[in-house]
């Protein structure tokens, strides 16, 4: 199995790809410590993260943390996109510095997009929808890929710790793809890091929320990130917690430097071995890592050199097209646009496909299928706030009580509520633009 984030297959079997891949589960325990969790999060839809813990740690400790998250502007936005920029809002309304890349460059790689129509699709359509759906200024900055030179900075020169060979196991890059396609994954990466450059906000734990096809883009970050450190912090295999330093060069100078941080931090029972390039911190327990860490990024930057935290990220699943098959921008009547009118989303939703059973006497006798019915998802996603309501629908379904007719009615009536409010605000959003560009 291999995740493509350019291909359009659909996942099915989510904890499969979760096991093959290496990505945690996104469990209870987690979202439960967050406050007031958004339903993407306890609704087992954001199922899978690498590295949420420092997300974790920040949020109950009350430090700094942000989100970077982008969308490549290409069709016209769909409940599906609406997902990642839910997830973000949320975030936001938790404390979170907020970043979103308009992946214009990715755009004009991978799908044929000029930069001047990828800027009209973000100005009139993506950015619009943002600020309509509850993204607030303050704290929040969007940018275009394409104009913001230190992400394209990072590109160059974070890659320098990626080889080709890394690319092509990564995303089976032939030799007919294209350098711009090829170098997209890097400004990915950029966009991802440049948020811990000091002049936008320093190093801190970062958070990418996207859709489990980015996968391969996240690993891609995080193996750059830790390929450029200095320093490693880790409980060893006896249980010891050192500090290693990973180059060869200045070895001594770099655990003298390391020595001191540690010791202004009150750590004083250090053994220093050099031959393993190591300082056992005898006094530290597994909880101080992260601090420990923390202060030797920064020192890092400070001699010049890219002491970026990993980053960590969410995945979520894909929500179904109303066919059955992936939403897709492509193929309109699958998708729910933010800018459908209430009427023609009705139209869409009488015709989605259900979990109802051949006739009505069957559906009575035997129940419909929520686990494998479009209208249920939306509800799930999208439309029902309360749990408890969700429920209900879920077991009246199951038990033959809720027939499809009144359930698609009853999503159609939603929906239009939802798209109304969406209108309503993005006619006010176009003026507020500039309140959120770089
Ligand atoms: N690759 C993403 C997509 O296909 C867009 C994107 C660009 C992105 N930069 C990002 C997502 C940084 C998350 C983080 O939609
Ligand atoms: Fe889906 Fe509702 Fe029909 Fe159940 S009754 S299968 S939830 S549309």
């Amino acid at each position: 199995m291999k995740i493509d984030p350019w291909s359009s297959t659909t996942y099915q079997d989510y904890s499969r790809l979760r096991d093959e891949f290496g990505i945690q589960e996104f469990s209870e325990d987690l979202w439960k410590k967050l406050p007031s969790p958004h339903k993407l999060l306890r609704r087992g839809i954001v199922f899978g993260h690498r590295g949420f813990d420092l997300i974790s740690n920040a949020i109950s400790n009350r430090k700094p943390w942000a989100i970077l998250t982008g969308l490549m502007p290409s069709g016209k936005m769909h409940l599906g996109h609406k997902m990642v920029i839910d997830e973000v809002i949320y975030y936001q309304s938790i404390g979170a510095d907020i970043f979103i890349a308009v992946a214009d460059i990715e755009a004009f790689a991978t799908r044929g997009y000029t930069l001047e129509e990828t800027k009209e699709l973000a100005l009139n359509e993506y950015i619009p929808n943002y600020i309509a759906l509850g993204l607030k200024p303050e704290g929040c900055r969007i940018y275009f890929q394409s104009r913001h030179q230190d992400v394209k900075d990072l590109a160059y020169i974070l890659g320098k710790k990626v080889n080709w060979s890394q690319m092509v196991a990564t995303y089976g890059f032939d030799n007919s793809a294209n350098m711009t396609h090829i170098f997209s994954p890097l400004v990915q990466t950029g966009d991802i890091l440049h948020v811990q450059l000091s002049k936008f906000g320093g190093v801190r734990p970062t958070l990418v929320p996207v859709g489990v096809d980015q996968d391969p883009h996240i690993r891609l970050s995080r193996d750059i990130a830790q390929a450029h450190r200095l320093y490693n912090v880790t409980v060893t295999k006896d249980q010891k917690i050192g500090v290693f330093v990973k180059v060869d060069k200045d070895v001594e100078k770099l655990l003298d430097k390391a020595e001191k941080i540690l010791n202004s931090l009150n750590f004083n029972n250090l053994k220093r071995i050099s031959e393993y390039k190591a300082i056992y911190i005898k006094d530290a327990t597994e909880e101080d890592i992260e601090n420990i860490d923390e202060h030797l990024c920064k020192s890092e930057f400070e001699s010049g050199n890219y002491g970026f935290f990993q980053p960590s990220a969410t995945f979520h699943r894909f929500i179904t097209g109303l066919t059955g098959d992936k939403m897709s921008s492509s193929k309109p009547e699958s998708a729910i646009f933010l800018t459908d009118s209430p009427k023609e989303a009705k139209k869409k939703i009488m015709h989605a496909k259900t979990g109802g059973a051949v006739t009505l006497e069957e559906q009575k006798k035997h129940g419909g299928n929520p686990s494998d019915c479009m209208i249920y998802e939306l509800f799930l996603y999208h439309l029902i706030e309360d749990d408890k309501e969700l429920e209900e629908i879920f077991k009246s379904c199951r038990s033959g009580q809720q027939m499809c007719g009144n359930c698609k009615k009853y999503a159609a009536e939603l929906i239009e509520k939802l798209l109304q409010d969406i209108q309503n605000k993005r006619s006010l959003a176009e003026k507020k633009i500039k309140d959120y560009l770089m």
